[in-house]
């Protein structure tokens, strides 16, 4: 219909068009990473880091879990803080895209105390906060690494009120966009007792890897924990820093992802 005095004509922004991962690709430039040496395993070329196998062996439980399952959006967290959840969901997106063709998406969710981009040696922002308010669109949000077929989205500035804003239904659009780009999509989150970020996340995928700090996470927080998740898929625990002493080989030993529901 051709525009008149009384009608309106607007362009607009292809928003919701959706995207390839050919345009991903030419609209995200690589970025410069300086990725934390200690925690970050697989950046270098060498394939026997301490604790490499082990994400390897992890790769592969969930590779068995998705030949009988739909798994692709995986969320990450633990009881409490500092249990290494942002170790184990940046370590398994390497080792994912270290196989030949896998594209990988890590995201922090976590808009409270936002640490994967310190792992990564990323900038934080823009980044989720930011597309959840509106500030940017997925390209903004974006941010692709020197490893190959490995995307990053940043937990963005911090914001108050993380709840409300990760269920404006901004996230579910988000989601929705990328997740046909992606093999993987990780989620990494807050801790499940001192908030209920990470519970109204897994809303969002497929299933929960749960990570438990070995002589550390208190074994009724971590039941507690579990409890949260009684109606998702829970993949399994993650046991994270098991002391050199007790293992013969490999410093840390992460436990095997069982597919089970609590
Ligand atoms: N198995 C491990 N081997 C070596 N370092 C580890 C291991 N697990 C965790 N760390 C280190 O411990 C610190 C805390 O880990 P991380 O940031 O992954 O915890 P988190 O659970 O994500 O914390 P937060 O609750 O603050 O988000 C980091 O410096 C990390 O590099
Ligand atoms: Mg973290």
């Amino acid at each position: 219909m051709p525009a008149t005095a009384h009608s309106v004509t607007a362009v607009m922004p292809t928003m919701n068009a959706a995207f390839s991962y050919e345009t991903l690709l030419a609209r995200s430039p690589q970025e410069k990473w300086t990725p934390d040496k200690r925690s970050m395993l697989f950046f270098d070329e060498d394939e026997n880091r301490m604790g490499a196998e082990e994400f390897r062996t992890l790769r592969s439980r969930l590779y068995q879990i998705r030949e009988k399952l739909p798994l692709k959006k995986l969320l990450v967290t633990s009881a409490l803080p500092k249990e290494g959840k942002s170790f184990v969901a940046a370590n398994l997106a390497q080792v994912m895209v270290r196989q030949q063709g896998r594209r990988v998406l890590v995201i922090d969710a976590d808009l409270r105390s936002p640490g994967m981009h310190r792992h990564l040696g990323a900038r934080q922002s823009p980044g989720l906060s930011e597309y959840l308010m509106g500030e940017c669109d997925e390209f903004g949000a974006l941010q692709r690494g020197p490893m190959e077929n490995l995307f990053f989205v940043p937990a963005g500035r911090s914001v108050a009120g993380a709840p409300e804003l990760l269920s404006n239904g901004r996230l579910k659009v988000f989601l929705q966009r990328v997740e046909p780009l992606f093999d993987w999509i990780i989620l990494d989150t807050p801790p499940v007792i001192p908030v209920s970020d990470s519970t109204l996340l897994a809303n969002f995928c497929d299933g929960v890897l749960m990570v438990v700090l070995a002589n550390s996470t208190p074994s009724d927080l971590a039941r507690r924990a579990r409890e949260e998740f009684q109606d998702k898929l829970l993949l399994g625990m993650v046991l994270n820093g098991i002391p050199s002493s007790q293992l013969s080989q490999s410093k840390y030993y992460y436990g095997e992802a069982q597919p089970s529901r609590a």
